[in-house]
């Protein structure tokens, strides 16, 4: 297994796509897309454009569909949801289809779309990644953060540091495809135990504080809190791994 780690999807190499890769957004899609698969949504699918999610979502009767949308932070004003994982209670989205777009994390989803193997990984199921890698192995794996807007995210490169810390020999060098990998395990290692501290701190953490989300950032700083495995099933849709 050869491991890069991407601090946004503009960061990725052009014209290469990895055997598989984890996308990882903390603050909030990935954490919003395991909580609700966890809690019985059917399937989630990622838009980067907003006219195609409500397209898309109108060829289902409303009872069975719920649209996630959120720009800045805010809930998009049409859709059911905004982009809380606390939202996405049992009561709320069980049985439903989901149609999500986000200002970051569903373009990195459609960055590696067409990758063979594309999983949503965050802290709370980020041991389900590990052991799912683990057994998989697959040639060359890119853990890809969000970020915002482009720019670099605090809270996405300790949830790669995470996984990477699990998988990589540092022994075995060729296991490292970039330095980012080693950057990343060196986050992680300084705030394992202060993953909320460090979230308070990222620009995105306070963008979501200023909302009065605070209760957001403490549910996806909470490490392994499910072993629910979001996995690419066609393309831009994310079900429940078998
Ligand atoms: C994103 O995709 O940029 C985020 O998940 C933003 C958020 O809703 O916190």
């Amino acid at each position: 297994m050869k491991i890069s780690v991407y601090y946004t999807p503009e960061s990725t190499p052009e014209n290469e796509i990895p055997d598989c890769a984890v996308v990882i957004d903390v603050l909030r899609a990935t954490t919003t897309i395991v909580t609700a698969l966890n809690n019985g949504a059917k399937s989630v699918k990622a838009y980067s454009d907003l006219d195609l999610l409500t397209k898309e979502s109108n060829l289902l009767p409303p009872e069975s569909r719920l649209r996630l949308g959120e720009r800045g932070g805010k809930k998009v004003d049409f859709c059911d949801l905004g982009n809380s994982p606390l939202d996405c209670t049992v009561e709320t989205v069980s049985g439903k289809q989901l149609f999500i777009s986000t200002t970051n994390g569903t373009r990195s989803l459609q960055r590696v779309q067409e990758a063979k193997t594309v999983i949503a990984g965050a802290m709370i199921n980020y041991q389900a990644v590990v052991d799912y890698l683990q057994e998989k192995q697959p040639e060359t794996l890119w853990l890809l953060g969000s970020g915002w807007e482009g720019g670099y995210s605090l809270e996405d490169t300790v949830c790669a540091g995470a996984i990477a810390s699990l998988l990589v020999d540092t022994g075995k060098p060729d296991m490292i495809g970039n330095d980012e990998v080693i950057a990343s395990i060196a986050l992680y290692q300084q705030w394992q135990d202060k993953l909320l501290d460090l979230f308070k701190l990222s620009s995105h953490g306070q963008r979501l504080l200023r909302l009065a989300l605070d209760d957001d950032l403490k549910y996806c700083s909470q490490k392994n809190i499910t072993d629910t495995l979001p996995i690419q099933t066609s393309l831009g849709l994310v079900s429940l791994s078998n």
